[in-house]
């Protein structure tokens, strides 16, 4: 293991990912009924961009760095969570940020380090759990929640070349012990072939109501570069199709490159 995501922290990437979790969670509290979010690849929890890892790469200066200056508001409540928080929070201290009183946070982190870090940044808290736990393991062993509700955030590394069928396979085997929850699955977009062989699976995988939410920096085509990332959502909220692009081009016109083929995309893959 050894991806550390200190190094990526608040990059567009990170960006993307955190203001869509913020409307899932948003989207899946306009009832009162209690919800589980369960964050299978949860990462340290929060990061220094002023030092470390994040300083020396810099990425965030392009992502974060271009929205706490007076944010758009489709990205608002996002960006305030981030100043509230303080140091750059990641997807599990957000998300607990966004819980109600009746809510529980699962987090699932497989690296000592961090699982130790991330264990520190959520302080005993009776609706916070936290686990060293392998995320594909979680989920059949974890699911379906007692609420009967929830949010699965997918966040793998992608540090091995069969990450895209490990979460292909991931997300049959959640949906299967859980098939009312809402799956949101983050992938990086390099080039355009694996991309299209995961949504391929996913199609033909006989799991309804699958939508791709995706924002691209420049044309896919320098596989050595993240040239965009996109969330594969499956049994998306009421609305997700209409409220998700302002987002995406909110996000794209403070973070775009402006190079040929930055792009946002809405793709529904699978009917309801
Ligand atoms: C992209 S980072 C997560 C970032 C975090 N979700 C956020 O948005 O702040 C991926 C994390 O997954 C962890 N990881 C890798 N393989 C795992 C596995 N099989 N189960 C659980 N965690 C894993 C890595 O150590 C890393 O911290």
């Amino acid at each position: 293991m050894n991806y550390r995501h200190a190094f990526h922290a608040g990059n567009f990437a990170d960006c993307f990912k955190h203001a869509l979790l913020i409307w899932l969670i948003g989207a899946l509290q306009r009832k009162p009924a209690s919800i589980l979010v369960l964050d299978t690849h949860a990462g340290a929890g929060r990061y220094d961009l002023a030092a470390g890892p994040a300083e020396r790469t810099g990425e965030w200066r392009n992502g974060i760095g271009r929205l706490l200056d007076d944010p758009p508001p489709p990205l608002a409540e996002y960006v305030g969570l981030v100043r509230d928080l303080g140091l750059y929070p990641g997807s599990p201290l957000l998300a607990r940020r966004k819980l109600r009183p009746q809510d529980r946070l699962v987090c699932c982190e497989l690296h000592p380090e961090d699982y130790a870090t991330l264990r520190r940044n959520c302080a005993p808290d009776p609706q916070v759990a936290v686990h060293r736990r392998d995320a594909w393991e979680a989920l059949g062993a974890l699911l379906p929640p007692r609420e009967r509700r929830g949010l699965i955030l997918l966040d793998p590394p992608y540090e091995s070349p069969d990450e895209f069928d490990k979460l292909a396979a991931g997300l049959c085997k959640g949906v299967a012990k859980f098939p009312a929850g809402v799956f949101a699955a983050w992938y990086p977009v390099k080039h355009r072939a694996p991309v299209r062989a995961f949504h391929a699976a996913m199609q033909a995988s006989g799991v309804r109501d699958i939508v791709a939410a995706e924002l691209l920096l420049r044309a896919p085509l320098d596989p050595a570069r993240l040239n965009g990332c996109g969330m594969l959502v499956l049994n998306p909220p009421y609305r997700f199709e209409q409220e998700v692009p302002p987002i995406l081009a909110a996000l794209l016109e403070r973070l775009g490159s402006r190079e040929a083929g930055e792009e946002t995309g809405m793709l529904r893959l699978v009917g309801e």
